[in-house]
């Protein structure tokens, strides 16, 4: 190839996280070897792999450098930005990562005041061209499946169906309430550690999508499809028949993993204290919606508590406790958003591209978030 004719692409810059427990890195070597074949220069902070176990070496040896990522004219993180980080970013900047739109201390304002043009990954529009670039989904399918060995692990039971000399261990009935990404993850997962999964949903359009993961589907005659494949929330009427039949369902369960989700609302409550208080002692709940204050009356977010004899866990950032796959999955993602900006090269984001269009949240007066949950 002719050097003299290549084009000098765009500096991107990945960040060392800080936020608490937070193990995952925007970009790894081998998406950082793809991008740099495309003409993009990385620059990593020293130590931003560690929480991820990958040295500075691996990703010199990819063709990054290391230096000053706040620089670049692409800065790449996992978690939304502190009032710290975004004081590190000038005009013109770029920033791609979770920005947290629908929590309380948003930061898209202090991002457009600072001039910085910030692309939230929540914001991707979850239509087919843009799954590859789907960062919600991506970190959800972790999620869900460390949801499953979570509750395994708290379990005073077997997941799987037991024959042994001493007698038969009947395997665990697990249901997943909320069937999208994480929920289907669960499924599957609990279904591979020999549980008798069942899914759960107001969409019933994904009961054919439970069955082909080999779980059951319960059937509670409540449809809330919404827009754009999500949920609408229930009506008081139909929330309090969904509670009550819960709450008899519920009971022959051993495990319960709850995954729902209303755009921009708040957890809807799925599992009452009653539900709770009617299941047998030694069974567990993993509530993965306590982001968003829980699918379950009695979750305390962040926390493992036991109520009733119940062990309630509600983990907050279940991807970050498998940041090797989880960042994996992550830098894709990413890597494909910044691919979408090039042109010939150079960064040149084109904001009649829907996908660039609606996760640019500095440059919307109305946003068009998905979900308001946690990466
Ligand atoms: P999703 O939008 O793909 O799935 C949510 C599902 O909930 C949908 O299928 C929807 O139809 C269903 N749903 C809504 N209202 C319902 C109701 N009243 N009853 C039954 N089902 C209902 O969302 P995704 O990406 O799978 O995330 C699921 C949850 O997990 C979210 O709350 C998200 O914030 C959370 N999450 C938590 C993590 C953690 O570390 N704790 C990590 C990733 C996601």
């Amino acid at each position: 190839m002719d050097t003299s004719q290549r084009v000098e692409g765009p500096r991107v810059g990945v960040v060392r996280e800080r936020n608490d427990g937070e193990r995952r890195v925007a970009l790894v070597p081998k998406i950082v070897a793809s991008l740099t074949g495309k003409g993009v220069n990385v620059v990593i902070e020293s130590g931003a792999g560690l929480g991820a176990l990958i040295p500075d070496k691996l990703y010199t040896d990819a063709g990054a450098t290391v230096g000053d990522p706040w620089s670049a004219d692409v800065v790449v993180k996992v978690a939304p930005p502190s009032d710290a980080e975004i004081g590190k970013l000038s005009t013109g900047q770029t920033l791609i990562g979770f920005c947290a739109p629908h929590n309380a201390d948003n930061k898209i304002e202090v991002l457009k005041s600072a001039g910085v043009r910030a692309f939230a990954v929540e914001a991707i529009p979850r239509i087919s061209r843009a799954q590859v670039m789907d960062a919600l989904s991506s970190q959800a399918s972790v999620a869900g499946y460390k949801a499953v060995l979570l509750a395994a692990s708290e379990s005073t039971r077997f997941f799987p169906m037991l024959t042994t000399a001493a007698g038969t261990v009947k395997p665990a009935n697990v249901l997943i309430l909320g069937v999208g990404v994480a929920g289907l993850q669960a499924l599957a997962t609990a279904k591979r550690l020999g549980g008798r999964p069942t899914g759960y949903d107001v969409r019933p359009e994904v009961a054919d999508q439970v069955r082909s993961v080999g779980a059951r589907w319960l059937d509670l005659g409540i449809d809330a499809t919404g827009e754009g494949g999500y949920a609408r929330q229930l009506t008081a009427e139909e929330r309090a028949q969904q509670q009550q039949a819960l709450e008899d369902a519920i009971k022959g369960f051993d495990v319960v993993i709850t995954t729902a989700l209303v755009p921009g609302r708040p957890a809807p409550q799925l599992v009452t204290a009653a539900a709770v208080e009617g299941m047998k002692p030694g069974s567990v709940i993993v509530d993965m919606a306590g982001e968003t204050g829980g699918n379950c009356a009695l979750t305390e977010p962040g926390k493992t508590v036991v109520k009733h004899g119940v062990t309630i866990a509600s983990p907050l950032n279940l991807p970050a406790t498998m940041p090797e796959h989880a960042s994996e999955l992550y830098a894709k993602n990413v890597a494909e958003l910044i691919e979408l900006m090039l042109v010939d090269g150079k960064l040149a984001p084109d904001f009649s591209d829907q996908v660039l269009a609606d996760s640019c949240v500095t440059s919307r007066s109305e946003l068009k978030v998905a979900p308001g949950g946690k990466h």
